[in-house]
């Protein structure tokens, strides 16, 4: 079964001299419960399909639907609501509040919807225990390694119980422990609590963990790696 179904999709920047179409006329599919990584070189169009399959960014022209609803459609306040109901981000640099604890940080996504304050902590507790953390949980992000920090960073993607999860090079920061640990963590999204995962990356020791490779090569799919 599809979760997502991207259909002709093309993006392009207009800036004040220059035009930008960092996606052309795109097709993917990707299936409930399973794992993507998207390769390509520098500029090829990797974080901005991410952004338009996440609803952080829309369409030119083309259609992005996800669980049966057109992202592409959506107006900014739509498109806020179901981000935060059905998508978890997970970034290269964190971006974790250096303010908020662990706890704190984690807890951001619900203070969207609608839990009382008791709901809110058994997610976070459940969250931070999945990534391993739960000794971590009032550390501010400064306390914590570049690791234990993306760790932090994916229970906050998850603490929602989002259908899918994106990830734009999760691992570029991290040393080759901290990255194989990661890479654990995510398969096991998929594999333990059923997430569907589209990653994007440039090491091919993370990519083994995926159910499928698809390379981009200046705004298109130039061909398919299915694991054997
Ligand atoms: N918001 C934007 N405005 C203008 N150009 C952009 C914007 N976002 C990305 N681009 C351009 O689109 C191209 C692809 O960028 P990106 O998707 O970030 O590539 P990748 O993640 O594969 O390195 C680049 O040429 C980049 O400069
Ligand atoms: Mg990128």
């Amino acid at each position: 079964m599809s979760l997502i179904q991207v259909q002709g999709v093309t993006k392009t920047f207009h800036s004040l001299s220059e035009e930008v179409t960092p996606i052309r006329d795109l097709d993917l599919v990707v299936g409930k419960g399973e794992f993507v990584v998207l390769m390509g070189p520098s500029g090829s169009g990797k974080t901005t399909l991410l952004h338009l399959l996440a609803g952080i960014d829309r369409p030119t022209s083309g259609r992005v639907l996800v669980a049966g609803e057109d992202v592409s459609a959506m107006n900014a306040s739509q498109l806020a609501r179901w981000r935060t109901r059905a998508v978890g981000y997970v970034f290269q640099q964190y971006n974790l509040i250096p303010v908020l604890t662990a706890f704190e940080n984690v807890e951001v996504p619900l203070l969207l919807l609608r839990l009382s304050r008791r709901e809110r902590e058994a997610k976070v507790a459940t969250a931070l225990a999945a990534v391993g953390l739960s000794d971590r949980v009032h550390h501010l992000p400064r306390q914590l390694s570049g690791g234990q920090q993306q760790r932090v960073a994916i229970a906050r993607a998850i603490v929602a119980d989002p259908v899918v999860v994106f990830a734009d090079e999760p691992t570029g920061n991290l040393d080759r422990t901290a990255a194989a640990l990661t890479m654990q963590l995510l398969r096991r999204l998929v594999d333990e609590f059923g997430k569907t995962l589209v990653m994007v990356t440039h090491d091919p020791v993370a990519a083994q963990a995926a159910d499928r490779v698809v390379h981009l090569d200046k705004g298109q799919i130039v061909d398919e790696v299915l694991d054997a």
